[in-house]
């Protein structure tokens, strides 16, 4: 099993309130599996998200990824087994501003001592399956919203992980770029890699590949669909 999501919850307090945000959500996902997690605004998908790639604890419960137990490690652990193992596109994309799109897409491999010339290579070939290697050298400020979230799904893709982890990947695509995306997750997937989107654009409604559709609602996982399977 790649995941493996067991009785968690999550409880945000603030200003005295307390907020039960994910409620005993259990969720596998087993090596090859594409799964798209579906759900309207605010029903908890970046919140699993961020709880399953280690970037916030879960209240109570158990998460495993690539046999990690990733609620328990430290903080310093997770950063190095994210960096060779995992790929995350974020919601609000988190790339940095002051420098350009190659040397965003070139940070992750910083961690994994690869060379600044091979890395220069890994990261234009990225770019360019997103088809924005012609906007490498320019600052991240002065692109558009899609063409950050092509950036930012190149960064997550640039080392190859063995699983990719997406929110809300399309938002700010147009339609010919979504399409792209498609197309790249649904060939990366044939090559054997596992993926977990978070969305609500109906585009994935129309995967021509095998899927596994998670609906999640106020919290809590509502149903699970099989499709093309
Ligand atoms: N730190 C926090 N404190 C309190 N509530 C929070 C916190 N973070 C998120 N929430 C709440 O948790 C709920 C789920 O948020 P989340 O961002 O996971 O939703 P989402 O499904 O990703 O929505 P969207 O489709 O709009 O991105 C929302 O009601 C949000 O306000
Ligand atoms: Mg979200």
């Amino acid at each position: 099993m790649i995941l493996e999501v067991e009785n968690l919850d999550k409880i945000y307090k603030s200003n005295g309130d307390s907020y039960h945000i994910l409620k005993d959500i259990n969720l596998k996902i087993k090596e090859g599996e594409l799964t798209i997690l579906k759900g309207v605004s605010g029903s908890g998908k970046s919140t699993l998200l961020s709880i399953i790639s280690g970037m916030e604890k879960p209240t109570s419960g158990k998460v495993e990824l690539l046999g990690e137990p990733i609620a328990k490690l430290p903080d310093i652990h997770i950063s190095h087994f994210r960096a060779s193992k995992i790929g995350m596109v974020f919601q609000h994309f988190n790339l940095i501003e002051n420098i350009s799109a190659i040397d965003n897409v070139m940070l992750p491999l910083v961690p994994l001592k690869i060379g600044l010339k091979e890395g220069r290579e890994m990261a234009l070939e990225a770019l360019k399956l997103v088809n924005i290697e012609h906007l490498g050298k320019r600052d991240i400020k002065y692109l558009s919203g899609g063409e950050k979230q092509r950036v930012a799904i190149a960064r997550a893709i640039v080392v190859k992980p063995k699983v990719l982890l997406c929110d809300e990947p399309t938002a700010n695509l147009d339609l010919v770029n979504s399409k792209k995306f498609i197309e790249l997750i649904e060939r990366l997937n044939g090559n054997g890699l596992t993926a977990l989107i978070a969305t609500h654009d109906p585009i994935f409604d129309a995967l021509s590949i095998k899927n596994k559709v998670v609906t999640i609602s106020q919290g809590k996982i509502e149903k699970e669909e099989l499709k093309n399977g």
